[in-house]
């Protein structure tokens, strides 16, 4: 199979493996309720899915046991709904102000600023809900769910978003981009990359150390990718404005390095990202399928 069609099953498999606990996530008897149909909107969109794929991917080479993979499913609803609040509140006046998501109106566009706020707030409690549920059930995940809680919050994400916002129209250094860049995106990637081999239970061994470190590569790749198409690629393509953090004056790869310099960076992480996944095979892990995402990362057109 080449890599176009693996890729092409791996979206096929994640969807079909997480879609109807997406499709359910709030109680039924509030389907009529403003929030959860804002919610909805925005978590049945059409992302790419990418982390939860990230969690199928790992969990797949990984050979974890029936059980687990199922934990690790209910992880990945999880990490998904926390990625689209984290996409609802980006997009509010207040943080990016864009009005266009996933190819739709944004959620505040759609339904407005209040709503959209609530609707964040409410995947995010869901999610918590979510893990706590787990730990009800089996204590001995617990690493996993904090490891999840962590990367979400001031030391990962909210904590990228943090300096995103501080750092528009003012000139930062390279140095603190990368932070910026691996907290934003980074974390909730290696929060895909390793919820897998936590629930096993080994947290620092050497694998782990190389999962962290191929995690922290794709988060790179990834967002340096986004800020790329950012500025090369159309609406129509990618379903979210254009042009947006040359208006805002973002700080990323492309407004600090040019294009061209963005363009090296992206392919010194593909290449150390690749040289993790050799990394794996040889401490006997089927690595094949990163492969396949890792050149997506380099070569995607949205
Ligand atoms: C967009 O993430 C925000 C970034 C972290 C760059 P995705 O590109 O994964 O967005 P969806 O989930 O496919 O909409
Ligand atoms: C957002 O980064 C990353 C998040 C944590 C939501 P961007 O602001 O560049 O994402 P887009 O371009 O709006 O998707
Ligand atoms: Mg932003
Ligand atoms: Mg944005
Ligand atoms: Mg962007």
């Amino acid at each position: 199979m080449d890599n176009k069609d693996r890729l092409t099953e791996l979206f096929d498999k994640t969807s079909e493996w997480i879609t109807p606990s997406l499709e359910g996530s709030f109680p039924q008897e509030l389907s009529d309720d403003i929030t959860v149909k804002a919610a909805d909107y925005s978590l049945m969109a059409g992302g790419k899915r990418i982390r939860p794929m990230m969690i199928y991917m790992t969990s797949c080479m990984l050979g974890l046991d029936e059980e687990r993979f199922d934990i690790a499913r209910r992880f990945a609803v999880a990490l998904e709904m926390i990625h689209t609040y984290s996409l609802i509140h980006d997009d509010l006046p207040a943080m990016d102000n864009d009005d266009l998501r996933r190819g739709k109106p944004t959620c505040h566009k759609a339904f407005g600023e209040g709503i959209a706020i609530l609707a964040g707030d409410a995947l995010m409690n869901r999610a918590y809900e979510i893990l706590f549920d787990i730990l009800t059930e089996y204590p001995q995940y617990a690493f996993a769910a904090s490891n999840m809680a962590r990367l979400a919050g001031i030391c990962g994400m909210i904590g990228g978003q943090s300096i995103d916002l501080a750092s528009e129209e003012t000139d930062i250094e390279l140095e603190k981009l990368y932070e910026l860049q691996e907290k934003k995106t980074g974390a909730l990637i290696e929060c895909a990359i390793t919820t897998p081999y936590y629930l096993i239970g080994s947290y620092n061994d050497e694998v782990a150390v190389i999962l962290r470190k191929l995690a922290s590569h794709m988060g790179l790749m990834f967002q340096i990718k986004d800020d790329i198409l950012d500025e090369t690629s159309t609406a129509e393509v990618l379903g979210k404005n254009t042009g947006k953090d040359l208006r805002d004056e973002k700080a990323t790869f492309v407004t600090l390095l040019g294009l061209s310099g963005a363009g090296d960076k992206l392919k010194e992480e593909y290449e150390s990202a690749l040289t993790l996944c050799s990394a794996l095979k040889e401490k006997g892990y089927d690595s094949d399928d990163y492969k396949v995402l890792i050149d997506f990362f380099y070569s995607r057109e949205k």
